[in-house]
Protein backbone atom coordinates (compact mmCIF):
# COMPACT_ATOMS: atom_id res chain seq x y z
CA UNK A 1 0.00 0.00 0.00
CA UNK A 2 1.29 3.43 -0.53
CA UNK A 3 2.55 5.16 2.33
CA UNK A 4 0.10 8.51 2.69
CA UNK A 5 2.07 11.58 3.36
CA UNK A 6 1.06 14.23 5.85
CA UNK A 7 1.16 17.68 4.30
CA UNK A 8 -1.47 18.82 6.31
CA UNK A 9 1.05 21.63 7.79
CA UNK A 10 1.26 23.23 4.05
CA UNK A 11 4.68 21.11 3.61
CA UNK A 12 5.62 17.67 4.27
CA UNK A 13 5.99 16.92 8.08
CA UNK A 14 8.60 14.12 8.50
CA UNK A 15 12.11 12.87 10.20
CA UNK A 16 14.79 13.20 7.50
CA UNK A 17 17.21 10.13 8.66
CA UNK A 18 20.50 11.46 10.04
CA UNK A 19 23.27 11.29 7.56
CA UNK A 20 20.65 12.11 4.84
CA UNK A 21 23.57 14.11 2.18
CA UNK A 22 20.75 16.56 1.41
CA UNK A 23 23.02 18.28 -1.58
CA UNK A 24 23.73 15.24 -3.29
CA UNK A 25 20.09 13.73 -3.22
CA UNK A 26 18.34 16.73 -4.39
CA UNK A 27 20.84 16.76 -7.66
CA UNK A 28 20.32 13.19 -7.77
CA UNK A 29 16.38 13.62 -7.75
CA UNK A 30 16.57 16.64 -9.93
CA UNK A 31 17.93 14.83 -13.04
CA UNK A 32 15.45 11.49 -11.84
CA UNK A 33 12.85 13.47 -12.06
CA UNK A 34 13.51 16.04 -14.64
CA UNK A 35 13.14 18.65 -12.52
CA UNK A 36 14.35 22.45 -12.02
CA UNK A 37 14.62 24.18 -9.28
CA UNK A 38 13.90 27.78 -9.41
CA UNK A 39 14.84 30.62 -6.60
CA UNK A 40 14.58 33.86 -5.50
CA UNK A 41 17.31 35.89 -4.44
CA UNK A 42 15.37 36.25 -1.06
CA UNK A 43 15.87 32.55 0.19
CA UNK A 44 18.84 31.66 2.37
CA UNK A 45 22.00 31.31 0.66
CA UNK A 46 22.11 27.28 0.42
CA UNK A 47 18.79 27.30 -0.94
CA UNK A 48 19.54 29.13 -3.81
CA UNK A 49 23.19 27.36 -4.51
CA UNK A 50 21.04 23.93 -4.92
CA UNK A 51 18.72 25.81 -7.42
CA UNK A 52 19.34 25.98 -11.56
CA UNK A 53 18.24 29.44 -11.83
CA UNK A 54 17.65 32.13 -9.45
CA UNK A 55 16.52 35.54 -10.16
CA UNK A 56 14.02 38.44 -9.51
CA UNK A 57 9.80 37.48 -10.18
CA UNK A 58 10.40 38.90 -13.80
CA UNK A 59 13.70 36.33 -14.79
CA UNK A 60 11.81 33.51 -12.57
CA UNK A 61 8.44 34.52 -14.35
CA UNK A 62 10.17 33.76 -17.97
CA UNK A 63 11.68 30.65 -16.92
CA UNK A 64 8.73 29.28 -15.86
CA UNK A 65 7.16 30.17 -19.17
CA UNK A 66 9.74 28.23 -21.10
CA UNK A 67 11.51 25.42 -19.40
CA UNK A 68 10.83 21.83 -20.80
CA UNK A 69 11.14 20.10 -17.50
CA UNK A 70 8.43 18.09 -16.35
CA UNK A 71 8.26 19.67 -12.35
CA UNK A 72 9.01 22.57 -11.39
CA UNK A 73 9.85 23.07 -7.99
CA UNK A 74 9.67 26.77 -6.95
CA UNK A 75 11.61 28.12 -3.85
CA UNK A 76 9.97 31.60 -3.23
CA UNK A 77 6.67 32.65 -1.45
CA UNK A 78 3.02 31.33 -2.64
CA UNK A 79 2.68 33.85 -5.53
CA UNK A 80 5.19 33.05 -7.23
CA UNK A 81 4.87 29.13 -7.21
CA UNK A 82 1.24 30.37 -8.44
CA UNK A 83 2.53 32.46 -11.31
CA UNK A 84 4.97 29.42 -12.69
CA UNK A 85 1.60 27.39 -12.65
CA UNK A 86 -0.82 29.77 -14.35
CA UNK A 87 1.81 29.67 -16.91
CA UNK A 88 2.51 25.86 -16.89
CA UNK A 89 -0.66 24.63 -16.08
CA UNK A 90 0.24 21.28 -18.09
CA UNK A 91 3.62 20.94 -15.43
CA UNK A 92 3.42 19.80 -12.03
CA UNK A 93 4.50 22.38 -9.48
CA UNK A 94 5.50 21.90 -6.59
CA UNK A 95 6.24 24.22 -3.50
CA UNK A 96 7.98 22.97 -0.76
CA UNK A 97 5.92 24.98 2.07
CA UNK A 98 2.47 26.29 1.31
CA UNK A 99 2.46 28.77 4.18
CA UNK A 100 5.04 31.19 2.59
CA UNK A 101 2.91 33.84 1.87
CA UNK A 102 3.65 37.41 1.34
CA UNK A 103 2.84 41.01 3.24
CA UNK A 104 1.89 42.36 0.27
CA UNK A 105 -0.09 39.42 -2.07
CA UNK A 106 -1.96 39.41 1.96
CA UNK A 107 -2.59 43.51 1.75
CA UNK A 108 -5.28 42.89 -1.55
CA UNK A 109 -7.80 40.30 -1.63
CA UNK A 110 -9.63 39.57 -4.44
CA UNK A 111 -13.20 40.29 -3.37
CA UNK A 112 -12.26 43.36 -1.65
CA UNK A 113 -10.30 44.63 -4.81
CA UNK A 114 -13.15 43.59 -6.86
CA UNK A 115 -15.56 45.84 -5.00
CA UNK A 116 -12.58 48.45 -5.53
CA UNK A 117 -12.93 48.00 -9.15
CA UNK A 118 -16.75 48.89 -9.33
CA UNK A 119 -15.75 52.40 -8.87
CA UNK A 120 -13.52 52.38 -11.30
CA UNK A 121 -15.34 51.04 -14.67
CA UNK A 122 -12.84 52.62 -17.49
CA UNK A 123 -9.48 51.84 -16.00
CA UNK A 124 -6.41 50.03 -16.78
CA UNK A 125 -5.86 47.67 -13.83
CA UNK A 126 -2.35 47.53 -13.98
CA UNK A 127 -1.22 44.91 -10.63
CA UNK A 128 2.38 43.98 -9.31
CA UNK A 129 3.19 40.64 -9.65
CA UNK A 130 2.80 40.65 -5.92
CA UNK A 131 -0.45 39.22 -5.56
CA UNK A 132 -2.84 36.41 -5.42
CA UNK A 133 -4.06 34.45 -8.36
CA UNK A 134 -7.70 35.94 -7.96
CA UNK A 135 -6.19 39.47 -8.23
CA UNK A 136 -4.59 38.86 -11.15
CA UNK A 137 -7.77 37.97 -13.33
CA UNK A 138 -9.26 41.12 -12.00
CA UNK A 139 -6.04 42.69 -13.52
CA UNK A 140 -5.18 43.21 -17.75
CA UNK A 141 -1.41 43.70 -17.20
CA UNK A 142 0.64 42.52 -14.23
CA UNK A 143 4.12 44.00 -13.98
CA UNK A 144 7.40 43.62 -11.26
CA UNK A 145 9.86 45.87 -10.42
CA UNK A 146 11.28 45.14 -13.51
CA UNK A 147 9.03 46.60 -15.81
CA UNK A 148 6.64 48.78 -13.78
CA UNK A 149 7.51 52.02 -15.13
CA UNK A 150 8.00 50.77 -18.66
CA UNK A 151 4.73 49.36 -18.22
CA UNK A 152 3.04 52.56 -17.50
CA UNK A 153 5.14 54.51 -20.00
CA UNK A 154 3.47 52.56 -22.83
CA UNK A 155 -0.28 53.03 -21.79
CA UNK A 156 -1.29 56.27 -23.90
CA UNK A 157 -1.30 59.43 -22.15
CA UNK A 158 -4.88 60.29 -20.77
CA UNK A 159 -5.23 56.22 -20.16
CA UNK A 160 -6.73 55.95 -17.00
CA UNK A 161 -4.90 53.68 -14.70
CA UNK A 162 -5.62 51.85 -11.34
CA UNK A 163 -2.24 50.31 -10.13
CA UNK A 164 -2.56 47.75 -7.18
CA UNK A 165 -1.06 46.91 -4.12
CA UNK A 166 2.19 48.35 -3.35
CA UNK A 167 1.61 51.96 -2.48
CA UNK A 168 5.41 52.77 -2.54
CA UNK A 169 5.62 50.93 -6.12
CA UNK A 170 2.96 53.18 -7.43
CA UNK A 171 3.91 56.39 -5.71
CA UNK A 172 7.35 55.70 -7.43
CA UNK A 173 5.81 55.35 -11.00
CA UNK A 174 4.08 58.22 -10.51
CA UNK A 175 7.04 60.29 -9.85
CA UNK A 176 8.82 58.52 -12.65
CA UNK A 177 6.24 58.82 -15.44
CA UNK A 178 4.53 61.94 -13.87
CA UNK A 179 1.20 59.89 -14.52
CA UNK A 180 -0.04 61.28 -11.07
CA UNK A 181 -3.79 60.35 -11.60
CA UNK A 182 -3.05 56.95 -11.31
CA UNK A 183 -5.15 55.63 -8.54
CA UNK A 184 -3.02 53.32 -6.24
CA UNK A 185 -4.16 50.69 -3.59
CA UNK A 186 -2.97 51.32 -0.79
CA UNK A 187 -0.82 47.89 0.26
CA UNK A 188 2.98 47.53 1.52
CA UNK A 189 5.26 44.76 1.60
CA UNK A 190 6.15 44.94 5.82
CA UNK A 191 10.03 44.53 4.73
CA UNK A 192 10.40 46.97 2.64
CA UNK A 193 8.01 49.55 4.39
CA UNK A 194 10.09 49.58 7.78
CA UNK A 195 13.27 50.40 6.63
CA UNK A 196 14.43 53.60 8.42
CA UNK A 197 15.84 56.72 6.69
CA UNK A 198 17.57 57.71 10.12
CA UNK A 199 19.22 54.01 9.83
CA UNK A 200 20.49 54.12 6.29
CA UNK A 201 22.00 57.55 6.97
CA UNK A 202 24.04 56.55 10.05
CA UNK A 203 25.13 53.45 8.05
CA UNK A 204 26.29 56.20 5.24
CA UNK A 205 28.38 58.78 7.64
CA UNK A 206 30.09 55.29 8.48
CA UNK A 207 30.39 54.37 5.12
CA UNK A 208 30.58 57.85 3.09
CA UNK A 209 31.84 56.44 -0.11
CA UNK A 210 28.74 53.58 -0.20
CA UNK A 211 26.19 53.72 -2.35
CA UNK A 212 22.56 53.33 -1.43
CA UNK A 213 20.70 50.76 -3.19
CA UNK A 214 16.76 50.43 -2.56
CA UNK A 215 13.94 48.57 -3.84
CA UNK A 216 11.31 50.25 -5.05
CA UNK A 217 9.14 48.77 -2.34
CA UNK A 218 10.63 51.21 -0.20
CA UNK A 219 8.88 54.70 1.34
CA UNK A 220 9.61 57.66 -0.34
CA UNK A 221 12.00 59.27 1.72
CA UNK A 222 14.10 56.17 1.85
CA UNK A 223 14.18 56.30 -2.13
CA UNK A 224 15.07 59.97 -2.18
CA UNK A 225 18.33 59.01 -0.30
CA UNK A 226 19.20 56.31 -2.69
CA UNK A 227 21.80 55.85 -5.34
CA UNK A 228 19.65 53.79 -7.49
CA UNK A 229 16.09 52.28 -7.66
CA UNK A 230 15.37 49.03 -8.91
CA UNK A 231 14.26 45.18 -8.93
CA UNK A 232 16.60 42.71 -6.95
CA UNK A 233 18.59 42.06 -10.13
CA UNK A 234 18.70 45.58 -11.31
CA UNK A 235 20.69 46.10 -8.02
CA UNK A 236 22.52 43.28 -8.66
CA UNK A 237 23.81 44.19 -11.75
CA UNK A 238 24.64 47.70 -11.04
CA UNK A 239 27.29 46.63 -8.05
CA UNK A 240 28.58 44.59 -10.87
CA UNK A 241 28.93 47.66 -13.04
CA UNK A 242 29.73 50.22 -10.20
CA UNK A 243 33.45 51.82 -9.82
CA UNK A 244 32.48 51.65 -5.83
CA UNK A 245 33.60 49.16 -3.46
CA UNK A 246 31.02 49.26 -0.77
CA UNK A 247 26.85 49.34 -0.82
CA UNK A 248 24.07 49.83 1.83
CA UNK A 249 21.74 47.28 0.80
CA UNK A 250 18.19 48.47 1.26
CA UNK A 251 16.33 45.60 0.35
CA UNK A 252 15.48 41.68 2.09
CA UNK A 253 19.59 40.80 2.97
CA UNK A 254 19.21 37.06 1.23
CA UNK A 255 20.27 39.06 -2.19
CA UNK A 256 23.88 40.11 -0.79
CA UNK A 257 25.06 35.95 -1.32
CA UNK A 258 24.73 36.47 -4.73
CA UNK A 259 26.42 39.82 -4.76
CA UNK A 260 28.89 39.07 -3.31
CA UNK A 261 29.24 35.45 -5.39
CA UNK A 262 29.82 37.80 -8.13
CA UNK A 263 31.84 40.28 -6.31
CA UNK A 264 34.14 38.85 -3.37
CA UNK A 265 36.21 42.05 -3.26
CA UNK A 266 33.22 44.56 -2.05
CA UNK A 267 31.57 45.34 0.57
CA UNK A 268 27.79 44.79 0.74
CA UNK A 269 25.96 46.23 4.06
CA UNK A 270 22.66 45.03 5.02
CA UNK A 271 20.12 48.08 6.71
CA UNK A 272 18.21 46.73 9.93
CA UNK A 273 14.54 47.18 10.04
CA UNK A 274 13.70 50.52 11.90
CA UNK A 275 12.05 48.93 14.85
CA UNK A 276 15.29 46.21 15.33
CA UNK A 277 15.71 43.84 17.68
CA UNK A 278 18.11 42.01 15.72
CA UNK A 279 20.57 43.35 13.21
CA UNK A 280 18.45 42.02 9.79
CA UNK A 281 15.63 42.51 7.99
CA UNK A 282 14.94 38.99 6.83
CA UNK A 283 11.66 38.31 5.03
CA UNK A 284 10.67 35.07 7.29
CA UNK A 285 8.38 33.77 4.51
CA UNK A 286 10.96 33.29 2.04
CA UNK A 287 13.27 31.71 4.72
CA UNK A 288 10.91 28.73 4.98
CA UNK A 289 12.36 27.64 2.23
CA UNK A 290 14.79 25.24 3.60
CA UNK A 291 16.87 22.21 1.97
CA UNK A 292 14.81 19.94 4.28
CA UNK A 293 11.91 20.89 2.85
CA UNK A 294 13.17 20.79 -0.67
CA UNK A 295 14.49 17.43 -0.27
CA UNK A 296 10.84 15.84 1.40
CA UNK A 297 9.22 18.24 -1.50
CA UNK A 298 11.34 16.40 -4.26
CA UNK A 299 11.11 13.50 -3.06
CA UNK A 300 6.93 12.92 -2.41
CA UNK A 301 6.41 15.25 -5.12
CA UNK A 302 3.91 16.94 -2.55
CA UNK A 303 2.71 19.95 -2.00
CA UNK A 304 1.27 20.65 -5.23
CA UNK A 305 -0.17 23.77 -6.58
CA UNK A 306 -3.27 23.29 -7.63
CA UNK A 307 -5.63 26.27 -9.36
CA UNK A 308 -8.90 26.17 -10.53
CA UNK A 309 -8.30 26.50 -14.35
CA UNK A 310 -11.34 29.29 -15.23
CA UNK A 311 -9.51 31.75 -12.70
CA UNK A 312 -6.04 30.49 -14.27
CA UNK A 313 -6.76 30.92 -17.63
CA UNK A 314 -7.97 34.61 -17.05
CA UNK A 315 -4.91 35.64 -14.80
CA UNK A 316 -2.98 34.24 -17.52
CA UNK A 317 -3.73 36.85 -19.95
CA UNK A 318 -2.74 39.61 -17.31
CA UNK A 319 0.74 37.94 -17.43
CA UNK A 320 0.88 37.27 -21.25
CA UNK A 321 0.27 40.69 -21.75
CA UNK A 322 3.11 41.61 -19.35
CA UNK A 323 6.05 38.70 -20.63
CA UNK A 324 4.83 40.77 -24.67
CA UNK A 325 5.42 44.08 -23.44
CA UNK A 326 9.01 42.95 -21.74
P1 LIG B 1 11.89 41.46 -7.38
O1 LIG B 1 10.96 41.19 -8.51
O2 LIG B 1 12.61 42.76 -7.52
O3 LIG B 1 12.82 40.30 -7.19
O4 LIG B 1 11.04 41.63 -6.04
C1 LIG B 1 10.26 40.63 -5.49
C2 LIG B 1 9.83 40.92 -4.13
O5 LIG B 1 9.08 40.20 -3.53
C3 LIG B 1 10.35 42.11 -3.50
O6 LIG B 1 9.95 42.15 -2.18
FE1 LIG C 1 6.41 39.76 -0.06
FE2 LIG C 1 7.87 41.63 1.11
FE3 LIG C 1 8.61 39.08 1.31
FE4 LIG C 1 8.83 40.39 -1.05
S1 LIG C 1 9.93 40.80 0.85
S2 LIG C 1 8.01 38.34 -0.73
S3 LIG C 1 7.01 41.70 -0.97
S4 LIG C 1 6.73 40.00 2.13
Amino acid sequence: MKKSVDVSKGYVDEKIDAGTDLRAEIARMKKEKRAVILAHYYTRPEVQDAADFVGDSLALSQKAAETDAEIILFAGVHFMAETAKILSPGKKVLMPDLTAGCSLADSCRAGEFERFLRDYPDHTVVSYVNTTVGVKALTDITCTSSNAVRIVEALPAGEKIVFAPDRNLGNYIKSVTGREDMVVWDGACHVHDRFSVEKILELKKAHPGAKVLAHPECKKVVLMVADVVGSTAALLDFCGRSEADEFIVVTEPGIIHQMRKADPGKTFIPVPPSDASCGCNDCAYMKQMTLEKIYLTLRYELPEIVIDEAIRARAERSIRRMLEMS
